[in-house]
């Protein structure tokens, strides 16, 4: 798909002049399957839980997949981006508040972890800015995604907010237990 060095927006200067762990964005490869299971199991509840089947059907139906890995290649993190009907047969409830109210504009973010040793170094920005070229290139008028509220990330509202998506509501599609925040950003056209 593509690949990309790891930029950061602050001062403009490589991650990996400012550490050396740090490598580049790049497609997604059948072989990152481990470590992309292990950094989204260490992350739930942030992020649902993925087995290998659910994996595959990412692999298979995803618009948009990358991880950022360090200098050895090693992935630290991983992105899954959707389109509005790319997943057919998706029935996330989260997915559906979405693709219902944007229907192809919609670049949507499934999910997106970093390891915890590389958090807080600018790789879920670097992903995130990778997505947000790509809805771009291909026209979408809104990043959306969800965060947890129940129990609270305080880390990706933070994140989110600053990268500039706003809430637009709350939901409880899984029961009165968890609560998420709808996260959307506008995308402005070249
Ligand atoms: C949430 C998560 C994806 C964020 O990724 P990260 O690489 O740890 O993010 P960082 O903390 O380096 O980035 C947030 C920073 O990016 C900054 N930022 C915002 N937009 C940016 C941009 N375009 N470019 C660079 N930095 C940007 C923010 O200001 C913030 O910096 P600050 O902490 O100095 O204020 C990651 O911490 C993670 O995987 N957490 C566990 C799983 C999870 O919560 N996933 C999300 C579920 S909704």
């Amino acid at each position: 798909m593509f690949s990309m060095q790891l930029v950061s927006s602050r001062g403009g200067q490589s991650l990996a002049r400012e550490d050396r762990r740090i490598g580049r964005v790049r497609a997604y490869e059948p072989s990152d399957a481990a470590a992309v299971l292990a950094i989204n199991a260490e992350n739930v509840p942030a992020v649902g839980e993925m087995d290998e089947e659910k994996l595959a059907f990412f692999a298979r139906t995803a618009t948009f997949f990358v991880v950022a890995e360090n200098t050895n290649d090693v992935p630290l993190g991983f992105l899954i981006g959707l389109d509005n009907d790319a997943a057919a047969g998706y029935t996330s409830p989260n997915y559906a508040h979405f693709t219902a109210k944007y229907a192809a504009e919609l670049a949507y973010v499934d999910r997106v972890a970093v390891t915890e040793s590389a958090q807080g170094q600018g790789l879920g920005p670097a992903m995130y800015n990778a997505f947000e070229a790509w809805a771009i290139g291909f026209g979408k008028g809104v990043l959306a995604a969800e965060v947890n509220t129940i129990p609270d990330n305080p880390h990706s509202h933070h994140f989110h907010q600053t990268f500039g998506f706003t809430e637009t509501g709350r939901g409880r599609p899984y029961g009165p237990d968890e609560e998420v925040a709808y996260y959307e950003k506008v995308l402005r056209r070249a």
